[in-house]
């Protein structure tokens, strides 16, 4: 069964083509970084504009690099929740457009569940080259889910039936990332430069705070981002009425690395250590991470280090936003779940993950 995926909920425009939920036919990404960089953050009604102007290329290329017609698709599935309103329309619309005019089925899917699906890619065309797991995760599986606007624990009994064990209660780490980027001077999208500049820096440079929350599993990232904030004021001799956007130019290349080294150890450890805890108290067969985060080697490493068992990464370009991880969730979906009415389907732009139509067990 071949699904093409289309994934539009922020600045990716993403079509990609999958088959039985686990082989890679095509993947394409188009990225509005460069447009979005220009502000220092995606603004939505560019990023919906974009959308409409690379959408029915972007899905066109799916098709043709992995040398198919629309003979060959089985069914569409596409992002529906959550995202910014304008750019999750784009998507759905185009899905719903060609699930009537080519008359296939439509599969709405949660864009941070795709996330961990990407996870089940384990082949892939020759063209595609990238280092995928040698095989698919097993269940009990536990998810730290860690993009820009979720950070999750969830452990999953089988496709579709899963528990949130706990999640932040305030800012996602991705959001924290790109904050404390801003605050170091680091340009859009803050995560990857604070990533690569943590490679240069003492992470026990700052001592920063851990918060500690009552729910072993849940975290908390807005404590640590203000804590860099106060630091690097008081870094500079300035106190706390200091303008945040005049600090990068205060700081000196070394400082600039300690902060972003000592930032990212407090957000790793916050979020292994809750992982950790969960492995305990769960003994899943499999772990995996998923969103922009887990894109992260530094987490990885931290991840491997401290858990007893082989965690077998999804390629980078699989972490960030992508229509490979929704066609794989389609093809998962479809085997149990009938398709949307495309005339009907709305999107959401804000929903949890465990009130999705595929989480069984909230049924
Ligand atoms: O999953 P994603 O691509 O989009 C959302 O669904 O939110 O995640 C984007 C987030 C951003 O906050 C970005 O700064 C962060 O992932 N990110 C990273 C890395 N690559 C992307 N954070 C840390 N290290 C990275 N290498
Ligand atoms: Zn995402």
């Amino acid at each position: 069964m071949k699904i093409l995926g289309i994934e539009s909920s922020c600045d990716e425009t993403a079509a990609s083509v999958v088959e039985d939920g686990r082989k890679l036919l095509s993947n394409v990404v188009n990225s509005q970084i460069d447009i979005h960089a220009h502000y220092g953050g995606v603004i939505p009604e560019i990023a919906a504009r974009s959308h409409i102007e690379v959408i029915n290329p972007v899905i066109n290329k799916a098709l043709s690099d992995a040398d198919l017609t629309w003979d060959d698709i089985d069914g569409i599935a596409v992002t529906y929740a959550p995202g910014l309103v304008g750019s999750l329309l784009v998507g759905t619309l185009a899905a719903r457009t060609l699930a009537i005019t080519k008359n296939k089925p439509l599969y709405p899917v949660h864009h941070v569940e795709g996330h961990v699906y990407a996870n089940f890619i384990t082949e892939q065309a020759e063209y595609l080259n990238l280092t995928l797991p040698s095989k698919q995760p097993e269940f009990p599986m536990l998810a730290l889910i860690v993009s820009g606007g979720h950070s999750q624990l969830v452990l999953f009994k089988g496709h579709g039936d899963y528990d949130l064990l706990g999640q932040t209660q305030d800012d996602a780490v991705g959001e924290a990332y790109d904050k404390v980027a801003k605050i170091l001077g680091y340009p859009y999208p803050g995560g990857p430069a604070v990533d690569k500049a943590a490679l240069d820096g003492d992470p026990y440079k700052y001592p920063l705070p851990k918060a500690k929350l009552q729910n072993p599993y849940d975290f908390s990232f807005s404590g640590v981002k203000t804590a860099v904030l106060r630091a690097v004021q008081r870094e500079i001799g300035e106190d706390y009425t200091f303008p945040s956007h005049k600090l990068p130019a205060r700081l000196d290349e070394t400082q600039r690395v300690d902060f972003a080294a000592s930032f990212q150890r407090v957000s790793n450890e916050t979020l292994v250590d809750a992982a950790e805890r969960a492995f305990k108290a769960y003994a899943p067969k499999s772990v995996v991470i998923a969103g922009g985060v887990a894109a992260s080697r530094a987490l990885r490493k931290m991840l491997s280090e401290r858990l007893p068992l082989t965690i077998e990464y999804a390629p980078m370009s699989l972490c960030t936003d992508n229509a490979a991880m929704i066609a794989t969730l389609g093809y998962y979906y479809a085997q149990v779940k009938e398709p949307a009415d495309p005339y009907a389907l709305e999107v959401i732009p804000s929903i949890s993950m465990t009130k999705t139509a595929w989480n069984k067990s909230e049924e």
